[in-house]
């Protein structure tokens, strides 16, 4: 059971509805959107912190709220079919994975689950199919940026007695306590590659004698490591942040990790003085090699800095974009908007295949970012507009034959609708990380004329409760 979890004495199982402090038996059925398990008791749905699909939990009633109750487990009453032993020797401990310990087919089926109880909710989408998941090319070793966070002093980790030496940490956020650092000697979704690159920097700073962040005391000059690893050409981006501009200390501890010959491409260094705990910085100068490194996705080469917004999973990424490919079945002749385009990553990669893309982006760097990509891969038919998409779409003259949305979480603003039904193109393609927001979204787009196709969903974030969904919606009528 998780460390937070305590058998006490049994209490007699509640018939009517429970109330706070009773305790209920609860067979754990899936997860939520968040990551926490879910389950039934006496017909109530329960939610709880901890807990896989098909285990049988005694629970406390922590709260009772009008659709559910939370409740956290006190004692396990028989185990789950799906549980493995995790990868990770953080794992429990770290708050970067929610389910190294559940199987992978049990993560995925839970996947879907999440996506056909977000369309169950709408009843204008109860024809639509919901496919299997399509699973991640590799469940560990995917994610090609991690950002990790200097510590002064390391989280004891559940496994380890509690007067277990203290000292700096390198890693992730604690789970139980988010501004405690867990010391990650490896982390298995990230690459070998940047393990050494993780532990290296760790070794050459402490015996430099550099100082890490105290978040309590806001304090100490090493805050964050920020470390990108293209997966298609192996190259290494490493992004120091500290808390002043203490160059010197920087460029030795970059010339340091150079030396150790780990394959690093390149090394940048920005300041984050704010009391905000974020691995950003408002300048980045270069410290080693160009400032960017190159990564491959399908035919395309992306460069990428330290804040280009980039698919994290490379290779998730290339079965994303064929996803699109097939709903989007271009013959050549369409003018594509790439709404929400990022770097460009979506519509350059259907560039070739369209007469123009037009793509639409808030974010001045990563306009700047898609318009070198598009260069640098000789797409001479691709443009990329400024600014926030509602306002943008009023000024372009073109007409869109196809939209692609890929809008960021919380979906698309309401304001979008009534602009993409006057749009009005022949064909959407929505791709959406939040089931929940892409089901509100369907509702509105088939309420104004469109009928969607299958949700095609995708892992591109194993052993997190993330799921991202491919849906095409065709203009009824002309
Ligand atoms: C999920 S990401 C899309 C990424 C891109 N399709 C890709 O695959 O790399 C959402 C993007 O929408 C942009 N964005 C958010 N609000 C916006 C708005 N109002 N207008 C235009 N772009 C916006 C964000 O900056 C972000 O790059």
């Amino acid at each position: 059971m998780a460390t937070t979890l305590q058998v006490i004495a049994q209490r007699p199982t509640a018939a009517r509805k429970p109330r706070r402090g009773d305790d209920v038996v609860v067979r754990v059925d899936g997860f939520d959107a968040r990551g926490a398990a879910t389950g039934t008791a006496s017909d109530y749905r329960v939610r709880l912190r901890r807990g896989l699909k098909g285990e049988l939990v005694r629970a406390r009633v922590i709260r009772r709220r009008r659709s559910r109750i939370d409740a956290v487990a006190v004692e396990r009453l028989e185990e789950s079919p799906h549980a493995v032993r995790p990868r990770c020797a953080h794992f429990g401990s770290c708050g970067g994975c929610a389910f190294q310990d559940l199987d992978y087919a049990a993560q995925l089926e839970g996947k879907r689950t999440l996506v056909e109880s977000a369309f169950a909710a709408r009843p204008a989408l109860a024809g639509i199919a919901i496919e299997p998941v399509l699973p991640a090319p590799d469940p560990f070793g995917y994610r090609n940026k991690m950002e990790f966070s200097f510590g002064a002093q390391r989280w004891i980790e559940s496994r380890e007695p509690r007067d277990a030496p203290l000292g700096p940490a390198l890693g992730l956020h604690a789970r139980a306590v988010y501004s405690k650092v867990v010391d990650v000697a490896s982390c298995p979704i990230q690459s070998p590659a940047a393990d050494a690159v993780l532990a290296a920097t760790r070794e050459l700073a402490i015996a430099d004698g550099l100082s890490f962040w105290d978040a309590r005391g806001k304090r100490g000059l090493l805050r964050h490591l920020v470390l990108r690893v293209a997966r298609g050409t192996g190259e290494i981006l490493v992004g120091i942040v500290t808390s002043e501009d203490a160059r010197l200390a920087v460029d030795r501890l970059a010339g340091n990790l150079v030396a150790r010959d780990l394959g690093v491409t390149t090394i940048v260094h920005g300041v984050n003085a704010r009391p905000a705990d974020t691995a950003s910085a408002d300048e980045v100068r270069i410290v080693h090699g160009s400032g960017r490194i190159r990564e491959r996705l399908g035919d395309l080469v992306f460069s990428l800095s330290l804040a280009s917004f980039f698919q994290t999973n490379s290779r998730g990424a290339e079965r994303l974009v064929e996803l699109v490919r097939e709903e989007a079945a271009l013959d050549g002749n369409e003018t594509v908007f790439d709404l929400y385009c990022g770097t460009g990553a979506l519509g350059l990669s259907l560039a070739r295949s369209a007469r123009e893309v037009v793509g639409f982006e808030i974010t001045p760097a990563a306009i700047l970012d898609a318009r070198e990509n598009a260069a640098e891969n000789g797409i001479a038919n691709a443009r990329f507009v400024p600014g926030d998409v509602l306002a943008s779409l009023a000024d372009v003259p073109e007409r869109p034959d196809l939209v692609l949305l890929d809008p960021p979480r919380p979906g698309l603003h309401p304001r979008m609708i009534p602009a993409l039904l006057a749009l009005a193109p022949a064909r959407i393609v929505h791709v959406s990380c939040n089931p929940a927001a892409l089901a509100r979204d369907l509702d509105a787009l088939v309420a104004g004329g469109y009928r969607a196709g299958s949700v095609r969903p995708i892992d591109l974030f194993p052993h997190t409760p993330h799921v991202e969904c491919v849906v095409r919606l065709d203009r009824d009528g002309p």
